[in-house]
């Protein structure tokens, strides 16, 4: 019993749905229908009645006929898509009773016949049908026939798209015959050569891309003679368009034109000029075929909007080789142009080709310029194009820009893209706050983000308006340091006391560094003229003090003063001292002879003063000390004074090259007196010596 009941209940439910809600495998929205990707569903089920749309693709459906569709009859259906069921075979009445039919789509049945389409198209009997939608099969012939089916007087077909066969003639002679009325026409893919140009009056938007059509002169009509007058939107990507130069007339309603993926080699004076009202014009993608653009190439009243991306044109100087352009001029006469699209073309930001080529567009809002390798933003432009609202400079390799002669008082720009590109440090300087306020929508994303404190503003920025970051937070990453690598800005947010007490940290390291780096110096300067510095003290001391007269010869204390070195000490004690040292002959030595109570310096200047001669005792040891030399030179100043007080003797051979420049003039100026240890030469050596002292 209550399984009964709940089969009931079942049943019920089974019925409220098919006939109130949407069919099984479907799905449906307020009026439109949706039976896709099921090869399971083999007929049209029931739909829900206020359904005026059947999309139906990708089912299998192999044989229709007026059976097939006695699901839809009830309804005031309008729309039919039966896309890729596999139909081999369709009935001449098999659509015959969708009264209401406006649209029809047919595509992908690749098995149907030309014949078999034109026959169920012409059994359509309704007054509405306006849109016939063929794509993808595999037909090669002329489709006069169907062109002829459907130009039936009950239909006014205004939309016909056979896309994606394999066609090769589009003949408008027969399109003119047969549907006079038709205002949009899409051929794309196919194979056509052959295009047989007559009027198609009533015609507003032709799609002819990834074909084989030449550009003909006259193709658009002749001079009293235009045969698409009304054509608004007409698109010829990638055929066979080489030359364009007095092609493009007789389109006075022309609004888009979009000529990419075609060979194109060059770009003639006025060659848009004649396009009265087009406002859209597309060359992009030429293959890098094109050599020349000349001055009034692009002159246009009209043209807002010019797509040139992907011309690898090389706009890098004036006089690139074989390629012709005209910075001032190229974009001199579009006076209407607001959107500019210069992508992966090729620029030398450190020229300035780009900045004379852009700024004449006083009217530009809209410029994009991605993927070109620009390693800066170029200066003093952007704020000259006073209404530019848009930017997009996304895939290039800017590192950085400067941030007040670029974006200084910008006001304009809603949309700023600078994605992908080799940003690393986001100093608050480059986006100026004027920008910051007025920014909409900002795209740094991709970028190899430093994290460090210096981003701690952008941080802020981004916390504040997060909004307006686009990509934001997944595409945010850092690149560096190597802890945060690979880790979202998001994560990285410092408080401001960490990146403050970094701050004090940083300030304080580099003060102590600067001072400690210049202590450093100042002691190794101190240090290498340390007997300079001697030198001065001791002359500002004798102009100070004013020694006792040099020159009074009475005055001398001792008669020589010894200047030697702590290594050849034994020698002077034990040697020299004994054998000069008779006959009232006294040296002055400092081991012995320097008073301790008074600074070194005046000793030796004292002594200096007190001697009669200077007696240099020379040796290998005394060209290596500084102190030594010291005292050399104190003697070397008295020896100006008196030629004659030198006494130079030579304990040891030592080479020129050792020593100081003012020790070797000495040398060569003044006698001295060599050492030698033989017992006849040392004879002869103090005799020298003592003869010298007298
Ligand atoms: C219903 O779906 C169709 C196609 O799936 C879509 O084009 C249409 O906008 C949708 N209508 C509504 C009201 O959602
Ligand atoms: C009509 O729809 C019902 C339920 O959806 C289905 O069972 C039936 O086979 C359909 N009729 C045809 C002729 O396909
Ligand atoms: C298509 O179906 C009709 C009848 O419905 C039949 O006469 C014709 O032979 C079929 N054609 C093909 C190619 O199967
Ligand atoms: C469709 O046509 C192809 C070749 O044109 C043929 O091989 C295939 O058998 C046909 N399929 C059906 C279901 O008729
Ligand atoms: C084009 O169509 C016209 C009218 O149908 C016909 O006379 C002419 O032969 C066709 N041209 C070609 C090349 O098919
Ligand atoms: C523009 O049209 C005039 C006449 O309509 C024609 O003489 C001239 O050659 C055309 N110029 C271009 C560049 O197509
Ligand atoms: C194109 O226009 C420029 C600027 O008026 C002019 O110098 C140049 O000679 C023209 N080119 C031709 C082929 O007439
Ligand atoms: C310019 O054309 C390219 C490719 O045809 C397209 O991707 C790009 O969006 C266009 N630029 C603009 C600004 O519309
Ligand atoms: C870019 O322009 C600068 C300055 O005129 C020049 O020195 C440099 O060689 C140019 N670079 C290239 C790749 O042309
Ligand atoms: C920006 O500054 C330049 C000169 O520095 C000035 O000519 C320009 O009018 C300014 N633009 C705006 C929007 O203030």
């Amino acid at each position: 019993m209550a399984n009964t009941i709940y089969g009931m209940v079942q049943l019920l439910l089974i019925h409220f749905v098919v006939v109130q809600g949407c069919p099984r495998p479907c799905s449906c929205n307020a009026t439109i229908v949706t039976c896709r990707n099921d090869k399971e569903l083999r007929y049209i089920p029931k739909l829900p009645d206020a359904a005026t749309g059947l999309i139906f693709s990708g089912n299998y459906l192999p044989f229709i006929e007026r059976h097939t569709m006695s699901n839809l009859t009830s309804l005031k259906l309008t729309v039919l898509v039966l896309r890729y069921n596999y139909i081999r075979n369709i009935s001449k009445d098999a659509l015959s009773e969708l009264k209401f039919l406006e649209k029809i789509d047919l595509t992908g049945n690749k098995n149907l016949t030309i014949q078999q389409v034109a026959d169920t198209l012409r059994g359509i009997h309704s007054a509405y049908l306006h849109t016939v939608i063929i794509n993808s099969f595999y037909w090669r012939k002329d489709l006069s026939i169907i062109y002829q089916a459907i130009s039936v007087p009950q239909f006014k077909i205004k939309t016909l798209i056979y896309e994606g066969n394999t066609l090769q003639i589009l003949n408008f002679t027969s399109l003119n015959r047969h549907l006079p009325e038709l205002e949009h026409l899409s051929v794309k893919f196919n194979s056509i050569q052959i295009f047989i140009t007559d009027h198609a009056l009533s015609l507003k938007r032709l799609y002819l891309d990834y074909n084989y059509i030449e550009l003909k002169e006259n193709m658009f009509g002749t001079h009293n003679d235009c045969f698409f007058p009304n054509l608004e939107i007409l698109q010829m990507k990638s055929n066979f368009l080489i030359y364009f130069e007095n092609r493009f007339s007789c389109l006075d309603n022309l609004h888009t034109l979009k000529i990419g993926r075609n060979p194109v080699k060059r770009i003639l004076n006025n060659t848009f000029y004649n396009l009265t009202s087009l406002r859209t014009l597309s060359i992009s993608n030429t293959g890098g075929r094109l050599y020349k653009i000349e001055s009034l190439a692009f002159k246009s009243d009209t043209i807002q909007s010019l797509n040139f991306s992907a011309n690898y044109f090389p706009f890098i100087s004036e006089s690139a080789e074989r390629f012709y352009f005209n910075p001032d001029e190229i974009f001199n006469h579009l006076p209407k142009l607001e959107v500019l699209d210069l992508s992966e073309n090729k620029f030398n930001v450190t020229n300035d080709v780009l900045f004379r080529m852009l700024i004449p567009l006083k009217n530009l809002q809209h410029l994009t310029i991605r993927h070109c390798a620009l390693t800066t933003i170029p200066k003093n432009l952007i704020f000259r194009l006073e209404k530019l609202g848009y930017l997009d400079l996304s895939q290039n390799h800017i590192k950085t820009w400067k941030g007040e002669t670029v974006f200084k008082n910008v006001s304009s720009i809603e949309i700023l893209r600078l994605d992908m590109n080799y940003i690393t440090v986001f100093k608050e300087s480059l986006f100026p706050a004027v920008l910051r306020r007025n920014l909409r929508s900002i795209y740094l994303a991709n970028n190899p983000f430093s994290c460090t404190c210096k981003l701690l503003w952008l941080r802020k920025w981004i916390e504040e308006k997060s909004e307006i970051f686009k990509q934001y937070p997944e595409h945010y990453i850092c690149s560096t340091p190597i802890e945060l690598h690979g880790s979202l800005l998001k994560r990285y947010f410092p408080s401001e006391r960490e990146c403050e007490s970094i701050n004090e940290l940083l300030i304080a390291f580099t003060v102590l560094s600067i001072i400690g780096i210049c202590v450093v110096m100042l002691a190794s300067l101190v240090y290498k003229g340390r007997w300079h510095i001697r030198h001065a003290i001791y002359l500002f001391h004798i102009r100070r003090k004013g020694y006792e007269n040099m020159d009074d010869v009475s005055n001398f204390l001792y008669s020589g003063f010894v200047v030697y070195c702590e290594e050849d000490r034994e020698w002077v004690k034990n040697k020299f001292v004994k054998m000069v040292e008779i006959n009232d002959r006294k040296l002055c030595i400092h081991h012995r002879d320097f008073d301790g109570g008074k600074l070194i310096i005046d000793n030796i200047a004292n002594g200096i003063a007190r001697s009669k001669k200077v007696i240099l005792i020379l040796s290998r040891a005394m060209i290596k000390s500084d102190w030594c030399l010291f005292e050399m030179r104190l003697a070397h100043k008295k020896f100006i004074k008196r030629a004659d007080s030198l006494l130079m003797i030579m304990l040891e051979t030592v080479s020129p090259d050792d020593m100081p420049k003012s020790l070797h003039t000495l040398l060569t100026i003044s006698t001295y007196i060599r050492w030698s240890s033989d017992l006849v030469a040392e004879e002869e050596f103090w005799k020298k010596v003592r003869r010298a002292i007298k």
